[in-house]
């Protein structure tokens, strides 16, 4: 046989950038399992696998369009109801679009790769906010572009550093990343950092591209859309059920496209992209109708829920000596900082816990921070009584590992 015909088959070099820690790390805790310990998974937002559960009246909305024979392909930019119901989301929330500047995605993460895809050149630049949702950074290593990364600061409750992000647009900048509620940080950004973001894409020409996934997961009640109060700003704006509405493996999300014709190209670029990809998940489409439209009292429960895992998690990590990390507003993580000895890394630590403990969480060098600084985040979804276990494993764990350094 020709000997070329047993090797292995070739994959594309793109491969090798494309990096998405949350998931990778579960290769770990597999082998962690293997030898006999019990793993706690404290590595993927998903409140379902915590025993969240998703509104009633979703279920029977997605129920309903099954049984009523929804399941052929849906329009590429996603039935008109749905449409409509983002749109008057989006108008109720201070970003008024009309619902033919809606597409509905597979998720955020498909707006956010139809969104990048559209803009960016291979080579082109866009920006990220450091620590970053991982996702981000895999798209564009995937098209080629490049992410140039601006720092969110934990001394400064993790906001932006808006110097930061000026000295770093060039000719080359295709869009602005915006991730607010934020994850990894749970942080949530005051009205002055976002009109200087938006006014920043506004006057230099770019989108800004705001991940608004956790807008309604503020403790102190939904945020207004980023692109609020600036109508003729460029603004793509994502959104979907997975978080706020309980349902992630729905894959049911929507983006849309501001009001500026400066944004209509773009538009149509996504629209094109969205037509070979035939649609999203026809009957969950239905839910978004039930969503948007329909009750949400289940959210007060829940970020009530939220707030009192965030404030155990804060008050018992920054209990713990080594450890500081800052109280998240927002959704259900934190990132917390170890100060780690000379010569070790966040890798060290987050492996050296799982294999010690079964306590699984991502090191921060997964988002995007320098691995010697020592930041991994924690997924607070677990009960209180879990957590609490957990940070008791956590807090014997790091005084071994700092004292054995
Ligand atoms: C900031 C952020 N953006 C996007 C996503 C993806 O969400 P979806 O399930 O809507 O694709 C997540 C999921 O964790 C996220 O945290």
């Amino acid at each position: 046989m020709d000997a070329r015909a047993t090797s292995p088959i070739p994959v594309a070099s793109r491969i090798g950038g494309f990096v998405y820690a949350i998931r990778n790390i579960v290769t770990e805790a597999r082998k962690v399992e293997a030898a006999g310990r019990r793993v706690r998974y404290l590595n993927i937002g998903d409140p379902i696998t915590f025993g969240f559960e998703t509104p009633q009246h979703l279920i029977e909305a997605v129920d309903r369009a099954i049984r009523a024979g929804q399941n052929g392909y849906a329009p590429s930019v996603g039935i008109l109801a749905a449409r409509e119901a983002v749109a008057a989301e989006c108008d109720r929330r201070g970003m008024p679009v009309s619902p033919d500047r809606v597409v509905i995605t597979s998720g955020t993460s498909e707006g956010i790769e139809l969104a990048l895809t559209a803009l960016a050149e291979a080579g082109d630049e866009v920006l990220i906010p450091v620590p970053t949702y991982p996702l981000y950074t895999a798209v564009l290593a995937k098209i080629g572009a490049r992410a140039v990364f601006y720092r969110t600061d934990p001394d400064r409750g993790w906001m932006p550093d808006l110097e930061h992000v000026r000295s770093l647009i060039t000719p080359a900048t295709r869009a602005l990343v915006v991730i607010d509620p934020n994850n990894p940080t749970g942080a949530t950004y005051p009205v002055e950092i976002r009109r200087a973001l938006v006014e920043l894409a506004d006057r230099h020409n770019f989108p800004l591209l705001a991940d608004e996934v956790y807008a309604d997961l503020a403790f102190d009640g939904p945020v207004p859309a980023i692109a609020a109060g600036y109508p003729d700003a460029p603004v793509i704006s994502f959104s979907s059920l997975s978080k706020a509405y309980l349902a992630p493996g729905w894959r049911a999300g929507w983006m849309a496209v501001s009001s500026t014709p400066r944004l209509d190209d773009a538009l149509g670029a996504i629209k094109k992209l969205a037509d070979g990809r035939l649609c999203a998940t026809g009957p969950m489409e239905h839910a978004i109708t039930a969503a948007l439209n329909g009750d949400r009292s289940h959210q007060v429960a829940f970020r009530a829920a939220l707030q009192a895992r965030a404030e155990l998690t804060t008050q018992r990590l920054n209990a713990i000596d080594g450890i500081k990390v800052v109280a998240p507003t927002a959704a259900f993580y934190v990132m917390p900082q170890v100060t780690l000895p000379p010569g070790k890394t966040d890798a060290d630590y987050v492996l050296g816990l799982l294999r010690a403990t079964g306590v699984l969480c991502v090191y921060g060098s997964g988002f995007g921070t320098k691995p010697e600084d020592g930041f991994f985040r924690i997924v607070f979804l677990a009960s209180p009584e879990d957590l609490s276990s957990i940070y008791d494993d956590i807090a014997e764990f790091t005084r071994t590992f700092l004292r054995n350094a």
